[in-house]
């Protein structure tokens, strides 16, 4: 968000095995218990000042294990930058990481996040997880089965979970063999042909990216600040009925199935609807090619600017459409 903001204490550690001293640091450091893990933080709203200890587990390096049937496991540190990861593995000619180019943050941050973009989530590709266990104190490994990957969400996400795991290492699977992921609509007319390249299928990512969303050196944003709604049959038809009454029509509606049945509406067009495109409320604006992304529109934005903006958005789409949305970003 390019704002700035201001934490009691930080404590980073690089090697897995400074886990345990490093939160031991961090509870003393933090009677209140106040303690939150971050990656590269660009999907958190902080406020100005955070009442608490910040830990960054800035574990770096990957490992590639070949298999013989052309696909490999590669174990990754949690402080890798997600980008630079999806780069190297895409440029040495592996499936599986290249749609998910030019995401800012970690892998840690991935691993939670359940980053996801043009048709692909960091949770397909997800092996197992391993973990420091802050409760028993003790290292543990989280497998897929276990990780309850969904739409921007996994287990680490449960309100249980809270403050309970450290992210240190992440086994993805990737693949040598030919398998593009072209479900997304820019992408769809790439199906005719049969000999694309991962690194091909990356650089059209960055061009779309860089034609809808702010450049992150340039303008501060989280990306997507809100989620997309997910409606139930039931929820769908109330929706319509409010499409409807506004003179809208239902078949102009964006709006797609889930694998559960559920209809995932886009929040960008909601949003667009009511009237937020390229709108500014004090120092926080709609970005104008992409609603869903809120941004610090002239560098001075606070956190209060931003959450400012976020409420009167959500106020609005629930009294025009009845929905609630929710946001994607975490504000500490
Ligand atoms: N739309 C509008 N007006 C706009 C832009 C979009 O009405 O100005 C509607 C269109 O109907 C469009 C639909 O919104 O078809 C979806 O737009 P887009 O493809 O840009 O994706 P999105 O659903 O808004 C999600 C992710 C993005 C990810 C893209 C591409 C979430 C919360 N966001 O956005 O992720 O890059 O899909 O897969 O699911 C992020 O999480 O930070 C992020 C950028």
């Amino acid at each position: 968000m390019r704002i700035d903001s201001l934490c009691e204490n930080l404590v980073e550690f690089d090697a897995v095995d400074d886990c345990p001293s490093a939160m031991a640091l961090a509870e003393n450091l933090s009677p209140n218990g106040n303690i939150a893990i971050i990656g590269g933080g660009s999907n958190i709203l902080f406020s100005d000042q955070y009442q608490g200890v910040l830990v960054h587990p800035a574990i770096l390096g990957w490992d590639v294990r070949l298999r013989e049937n052309g696909s490999a496991e590669v174990v990754i540190g949690a402080g890798v930058d997600l980008d630079s990861i999806v780069a190297n593995l895409s440029y040495s000619g592996f499936w599986g990481m290249e749609n998910l180019s030019g995401i800012p943050g970690t892998v840690g941050g991935a691993a939670v996040q359940n980053a996801g973009a043009y048709g692909v989530e960091f949770g397909d590709l997800v092996k197992s997880v391993k973990v420091w266990n802050c409760i028993e104190k003790k290292f543990d490994q989280l497998d897929r089965e276990e990780l309850n990957y969904g739409y921007r969400f996994s287990t680490f996400k449960l309100p249980e979970n809270y403050g309970k795991y450290v992210v240190l290492e992440v086994a993805i699977e990737v693949s040598k063999r030919y398998n593009p992921q072209l479900s997304y609509g820019p992408l769809k007319k790439f199906s005719e042909s049969n000999n694309l390249t991962p690194v091909e299928i990356r650089d059209k990512i960055i061009q779309i990216r860089d034609s809808k969303l702010p450049k992150v050196d340039e303008v501060g944003s989280a990306g997507s600040y809100f989620k997309n709604p997910v409606l139930s049959k039931n929820d769908w038809g109330e929706f319509c009925n409010m499409v409807i009454g506004k003179g809208i029509s239902i078949e102009s509606v964006p709006h797609f199935l889930t694998p559960d049945n559920s209809i995932k509406v886009p929040a960008a067009w909601l949003i667009e609807k009511c009237g937020w495109k390229g709108k500014k409320l004090g120092n926080a604006g709609v970005w104008h090619n992409q609603p869903l992304i809120l941004v610090n529109a002239n560098g001075k934005a606070t956190s209060c600017d931003i959450k400012m903006l976020e409420n009167a958005i959500v106020s609005d789409v629930k009294e025009q459409f009845g929905i609630e949305l929710k946001p994607e970003v975490i504000c500490f």
